[in-house]
């Protein structure tokens, strides 16, 4: 045999082995899981917290530690993906969900909290006007939508590995259950064949949309010169550039665009802005925006009963004013980039495969050497051992997406970070002999 077909052997046994521990210290999360196989299909409703032989069930949470139904501690390097950047207990959280409920939820009516919401989100984030939605994947399919009435045009230039919602998936190309817009799919971070799709289509381009890092796609970073070229090329065809920051907007106090100094020309919003309550928003132009102006006679409308729901207005401001202030923002992030330093530190002193990408509190591991440019790039790494770097960070406590996205919320001190270094280190010592080699 071949050396890599026996690693290939090791890591499926090593993979099996850990299966095994899972399902022996998980039965109540195993019971849960066969229930719900009765009347959720799959005994799921929300795909990405699938995995095999069966997910985890949570109990309970606080501070940045969950609890499962079997009683096991994890340290909360999940953050839920993004939109649990406060942690699960913070008092100031509460008392403003507390203090929404003893008023009664949901008026039918406009309240006194969204015009303030809306405000705080407009001067962070640098938007002219903002609306609310329930989701990042409203906030995108409204944003689109918008851009492409603006411009009069059909098609929206999107990017392989892309991911804005659940439809809005270009893992792959693309997902049957797409929104049916007319697509364009560019290779991220490829300048020449980008400009070029560009250029073939631009009397029909409406859209431009990424994410400045993508973040479900596996924390990879756009080179700052890229989403140059897409402001100049977007201006110049006269194409509405849309940036999807729904998960990036915490990576400064402005956003992802703020710290690249590229500004687009709608921004979308989501996940920890609405204090970890239901949360989306699409904002930018003033011109764009204003055609939801319902004093118009020609105005669009965008319904939504919870579009100003009062738990997420006043979560999202107290969070937004009072908690993740911009320092607060610049201390998280610089925490997330030390971690990440660490982390690859390691993986180069063990001369393993093995290497985390991202920026600021956003961070994902890859089972590959060299650089991780493009969606590509990822999926070059060896995918057993990803899901093996799963299982045993499990086993030490440290939970993480099964595909191996981790992200800090603001509970995490040293103490944490020092706990996942540790199983980091302890992987890279027990699974040497898998992580060798090309
Ligand atoms: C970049 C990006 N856009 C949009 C969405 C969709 O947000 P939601 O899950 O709130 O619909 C997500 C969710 O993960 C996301 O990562």
């Amino acid at each position: 045999m071949s050396e890599t077909a026996l690693r290939n052997t090791d890591i499926d046994a090593a993979l099996n082995e850990a299966k095994e521990a899972y399902v022996t210290r998980n039965p109540k999360s195993l019971a849960r899981y066969v229930e719900a196989t009765a009347v959720m299909p799959g005994g799921n409703t929300r795909t990405v917290l699938h995995y095999a032989p069966f997910p985890i069930a949570m109990a309970r949470a606080e501070g940045c530690r969950l609890w499962d139904v079997d009683g096991v501690e994890y340290v909360d390097f999940l953050g839920e993906y993004t939109a649990g950047i406060y942690g699960h207990s913070h008092p100031t959280i509460r008392a403003a969900l507390d203090g929404a409920l003893d008023k009664g939820i949901n008026f039918g009516a406009s309240n006194m909290t969204e015009a303030r919401f809306a405000k705080a989100v407009c001067e962070r984030f640098g938007l002219d006007r903002v609306r609310f939605t329930n989701s990042g994947t409203e906030a995108n399919l409204l944003a689109i939508s918008l851009g492409l009435i603006f411009t009069k045009r059909k098609k929206v230039l999107v990017f392989d590995g892309g991911y804005h919602g659940a439809v809005f998936g270009f893992a792959g190309g693309g997902s049957p259950i797409n929104a049916p817009f007319d697509y364009v799919l560019a290779p991220y971070n490829d300048m020449d064949a980008t400009r070029a799709l560009i250029a073939q289509h631009a009397a029909d381009l409406g859209v431009i949309i990424l994410e400045a890092m993508m973040g479900s796609g596996g924390c990879i970073q756009a080179d700052p010169a890229f989403l140059t070229m897409l402001r100049e090329e977007a201006t110049r065809i006269g194409a509405v550039l849309i940036f999807d920051e729904v998960m990036t907007s915490r990576l400064s106090p402005g956003g992802l665009q703020a710290l690249r100094g590229v500004k687009p020309d709608l921004t979308t919003l989501g996940k920890y802005i609405g204090g970890g309550m239901s949360f989306g928003a699409f904002g930018g132009r003033a011109d764009m925006l204003d055609m939801f102006d319902p004093r118009r006679a020609d105005a669009l409308p965008h319904a939504g009963t919870f579009n100003n729901n009062v738990l997420t207005m006043n979560a999202g401001l107290v969070g937004l004013t009072e908690i993740y202030t911009p320092e607060a923002a610049k201390a998280l992030n610089a925490r997330g980039d030390a971690l990440r330093e660490r982390l690859n530190a390691l993986c180069r002193a063990a001369d393993a495969k093995l290497q985390f990408t991202g920026l600021g509190s956003m961070i994902a591991v890859h089972t590959v050497r060299g650089p991780v440019r493009t969606p590509a790039d990822a999926a070059r790494g060896d995918q057993k051992l990803k899901e093996l770097f799963f299982f045993d960070m499990l086993a030490r406590g440290i939970w993480l997406a099964r595909r191996g996205m981790m992200t800090l919320c603001l509970p995490i001190g040293d103490a944490e970070c020092d706990k996942l270094a540790t199983a980091v280190q302890d992987f890279l010592e027990t699974r040497r002999s898998l992580l060798s080699g090309a």
